[in-house]
C-alpha cells in the first residue's frame, strides 16, 4: 500500500511546487525579487491577508481557472493542499519561498503566527464564478 499512496501523493505534487525567490542580502537587510520568470504564469492580481487572528482559518476553496503563488511575507502559516484524493500540509515561513498552486486544488490556510502576512499572486482578476467553495462540489468537479 505504501507504493500506492506515494503514487497518489505524486499526482498532487505535480500540481503544486515550491518556488525559490531570489534574494539580495547585505548588512542593510534583505531584498527579494519576483520577476516575470520567477512565476509560472503572468500575474494579473496581487492581494494579501494581514491582521489575521492566530486561530483564523482562510481559504476553503479551489479555483477552476486561477493559478496562485502564496508567500509568507512575514511570520508563518500552514497551507493544506488537496487534489480530491491526497492532501498535504505545507508550512510557509520564509519570504523567499512561494507555494505555486495550480487549478482545481482545494486549499485551506491555518496556524497563522501573530503578525503573519500572506501574499497571493494570482493569474486572473477576481471572479467569484471560477471559485469552488463547497468541498463536495470540488470532489464532484475533480472526479467527474
Ligand atoms: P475569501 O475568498 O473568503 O478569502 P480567502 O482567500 O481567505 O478564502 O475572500 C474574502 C472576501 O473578499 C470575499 O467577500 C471576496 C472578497 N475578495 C475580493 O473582493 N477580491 C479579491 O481579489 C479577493 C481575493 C477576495
Amino acid at each position: 500500500m505504501e507504493g500506492h499512496s506515494s503514487i497518489i501523493k505524486d499526482k498532487l505534487m505535480q500540481k503544486i511546487s515550491l518556488i525559490d525567490i531570489p534574494k539580495v542580502h547585505d548588512e542593510r537587510g534583505s531584498l527579494a525579487v519576483v520577476e516575470k520568470d520567477t512565476i509560472p504564469f503572468t500575474v494579473k492580481r496581487v492581494y494579501y491577508l494581514f491582521d489575521v487572528p492566530i486561530d483564523s482559518y482562510r481559504g476553503g476553496h479551489a479555483h477552476k481557472e486561477q493559478e496562485s503563488v502564496i508567500i509568507a511575507l512575514s511570520g508563518s502559516f500552514e497551507v493544506i493542499v488537496d487534489d480530491g484524493v491526497a492532501q498535504k500540509r505545507i508550512m510557509l515561513n520564509k519570504p523567499t519561498q512561494g507555494l505555486f498552486i495550480s487549478t482545481n486544488i482545494w486549499r485551506e490556510i491555518d496556524n497563522f503566527s501573530s503578525g503573519a502576512v500572506c501574499l497571493v499572486l494570482a493569474s486572473s482578476n477576481y471572479n467569484e464564478a471560477e471559485y469552488i467553495r463547497d468541498y463536495n462540489d470540488f470532489k464532484n468537479h475533480v472526479t467527474g
